[in-house]
């Protein structure tokens, strides 16, 4: 967060960070920390020049409640110019301790500090270097790297004049993997940097003027090379052009998502790959090395449509509880202005300049992972009977490993509820290789997957904020009446809850559309109970899974008047005669399994390719009670985060 010309107080510029991050913390919440300037008297900007760094493990209120027990913090002093970085953590290198949480810092004077997402694979390479160098490093993170090394570019420049973007662009060429990085710097006081390769990076712009202009031009360096080692890193030239957003006062705001900044602009500035992105006397900048073909020349400031109050909790006790309620909402707002009931039709308007290709294909693939994964095994079978294609649905981990062989003719749809998930980035970009047309289905407007993609369906429904997903199923159903009616066996749900949370498993079983809310139940269980949960195909019952079913063994089935009824009875007859006493959710009206259950739980009929959307609702309020009783957080599940970045 940047401010320039605005005066803020250091309590109001650690306020923004705080709850930027809080708004965050669903994508990590091992550790936190902020670093912002120091100094503790009025005169702070002539004698101080000091970066103050605040890191706690644990959740960003451990954070919020360290910064407030912190006596030389005087959070009354104003600044006119403040850029304060600010990090929620999801731990892949180092475990979380204040030591490996972000900032990150190159020295003990924090000359330069930054923040990272993602992982950095040559970082053991870059760290031998460096400590060859003589440079001493103090956690196990990656992200260190990054900070010694801009520190040795400073250390090693061959002019004065060097600009902060230079000296991260200086770096960013030296780093591999993933990365979203900010940048401030003791020696360029009041001056923001970020950059992105494989991640999200967005900045909001706040300014109580009108801006001068939707577009910033980005500026390209002739000067770039090819990558070379530390050592022999090519001489940047000087950067003078930054490009005037506003002559006005302006606060800017870089984040991962847009969530941390709505409720100070709408204004927002997606970056590509590789962009640098440069604050400096509150002009912004956006930089590229060199230009290659098909690069748009400039960024659009874009006004985003999200409201406040679509990512607060409201009355709800958790955003999953709001998220599994809002289902009803959600699913006309997927529809809305994309169906025509006179005609039964729908119009697609992101695919519709691509249906002729589409079309002609071969195959098509649905390329996921976790509950988009499983949206795409709920819809294989309709896509097959309407399409009449080969539909394979392939978790985009394992599509990669297998290097599964991709043609020009196939259509590949990438299903991802926060666009930004790195296994199906890459596998987009693997596809895109090989010549097919790719497919965005995402719920994050100006997210990875919807940019990288030839064309696409946004779902349109909302942001969502638990980890455990709920709305990426929702792209086909057209009203919310019959959600709503599931939605009112909640209480009875949560008696079902209050019986089975002590339980250590949970198996749940059924087939053909509802393999997939099988599937789906047991993973939403897992990750917000921690019970061990296992969707099993009801054909595959026989070929082992029986083997665990007796009287104490917590089973529930799922029955619905489909072409697959009868072997689903079969199912729960196996079932039974080995003791076992399942629930079975199941059509209201299907008598004969009401009569022959000893506990049903009933939901309304639809159609059969639809009838998944309604029968996956009462696993979700059940891992959502489940997970209450167990006195679990339901929004922040232990060890997960939410849109994983990585791979
Ligand atoms: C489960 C869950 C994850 C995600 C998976 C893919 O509740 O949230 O399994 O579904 O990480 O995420 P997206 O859809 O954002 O690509």
């Amino acid at each position: 967060y940047l401010n320039y010309h605005v005066p803020r107080t250091r309590r109001e510029i650690l306020e923004v960070l705080i709850k930027g991050l809080h708004r965050l913390e669903y994508r990590g919440y091992d550790s936190a920390g902020v670093g912002i300037d120091g100094g503790n008297s009025k005169e702070w900007e002539t004698n101080s020049k000091s970066i103050h760094l605040i890191k706690q493990t644990g959740k960003v209120k451990a954070l919020d409640e360290e910064i407030h027990r912190q006596q030389d913090v005087d959070l009354d002093v104003e600044f006119d110019v403040h850029l304060g970085i600010a990090h929620t953590r999801w731990a892949t290198h180092g475990a979380p301790s204040p030591v490996n949480s972000h900032p990150q810092r190159s020295d003990k004077n924090n000359e330069f500090i930054v923040i990272h997402n993602g992982i950095i694979t040559n970082y053991k390479d870059l760290k031998k270097f460096l400590e060859s160098k003589g440079y001493e490093f103090e956690s196990e993170t990656d992200t260190e790297t990054i900070a010694k090394l801009v520190k040795y570019m400073y250390d090693n420049r061959e002019s004065d004049a060097i600009t902060f973007t230079t000296l991260v662009e200086q770096v960013t060429q030296q780093l591999e993997g993933a990365f979203v990085l900010v940048f401030k710097s003791l020696h360029y006081p009041g001056e923001a940097v970020g950059s992105r390769r494989g991640g999200p990076l967005l900045i909001g712009v706040r300014s109580d003027h009108k801006l001068s202009t939707d577009h910033i031009p980005i500026l390209y360096r002739s000067s770039g090379k090819d990558k070379k080692s530390c050592n022999t890193l090519p001489r940047m030239d000087e950067d003078t052009c930054l490009f005037p957003v506003d002559e006005k006062a302006v606060e800017y705001y870089f984040a991962s998502d847009a969530s941390a900044v709505i409720e100070h602009t709408n204004r927002v500035i997606f970056l590509e790959d590789d962009d640098i992105a440069a604050v400096r006397d509150g002009r912004l900048s956006i930089h590229r090395i060199k230009r290659t073909a098909g690069d748009h020349p400039a960024r659009a400031i874009q006004t985003l449509q999200m409201e406040l109050q679509q990512i607060m909790k409201g009355n709800f006790s958790s955003f999953m509880q709001k998220e599994i309620f809002e289902q009803p909402e959600s699913v006309v707002n997927t529809m809305r202005g994309r169906v025509n009931f006179e005609n039964n039709t729908v119009i697609l308007g992101g695919l519709k300049d691509h249906i002729k290709e589409i079309q002609r294909c071969r195959r098509l693939i649905m390329i996921a992972c976790g509950t988009s994964y499983h949206a795409g095994v709920a819809t294989r079978q309709v896509l097959e009977e309407l399409t009449e294609l080969p539909v394979m649905v392939e978790l985009a981990s394992d599509f990669l490993d297998r290097n599964t062989p991709v043609f020009r003719d196939d259509v590949c749809f990438f299903i991802s509820q926060s666009g930004e998930t790195a296994d199906s980035l890459l596998a987009l970009r693997y596809c895109k290789e090989r010549g097919a047309l790719t497919v965005g289905i995402t719920n994050t407007v100006g997210s990875s997957i919807s940019r990288e993609t030839d064309c696409g369906v946004h779902i349109n429904a909302g942001p969502e904020i638990g980890v455990a997903s709920t709305k990426v199923g929702l792209v086909f159903l057209q009203k919310g009446d019959l959600i709503k009616e599931v939605l009112s066996l909640d209480e009875e749900i949560q008696k079902l809850a209050a019986e089975l949370y002590k339980q250590k498993s949970v198996l749940i079983m059924g087939r053909g559309y509802h393999y997939a809310t099988c599937l789906e139940g047991a993973l939403k269980i897992k990750e917000i109970t921690y019970m061990h949960s296992e969707g099993i195909l009801a054909g595959e019952l026989k070929h082992g899974p029986l083997a665990l079913v007796d009287k104490l063994m917590p089973v529930i089935m799922i029955i619905m008047r489909d072409h697959t009824y009868n072997k689903c009875q079969n199912a729960l007859q196996q079932v039974v005669a080995r003791q076992g006493r399942p629930i079975v959710i199941c059509d209201k009206e299907d008598n004969e399994t009401i009569n022959n259950s000893s506990r049903t739980i009933k939901v309304p009929h639809c159609l059969d390719c639809l009838q998944g959307i309604l029968s996956v609702i009462p696993l979700q309020m059940l891992s959502f009670h489940l997970a209450v009783l167990r006195g679990y957080d339901v929004d922040c599940p232990r060890n997960l985060a939410k849109s994983v970045t990585v791979e």
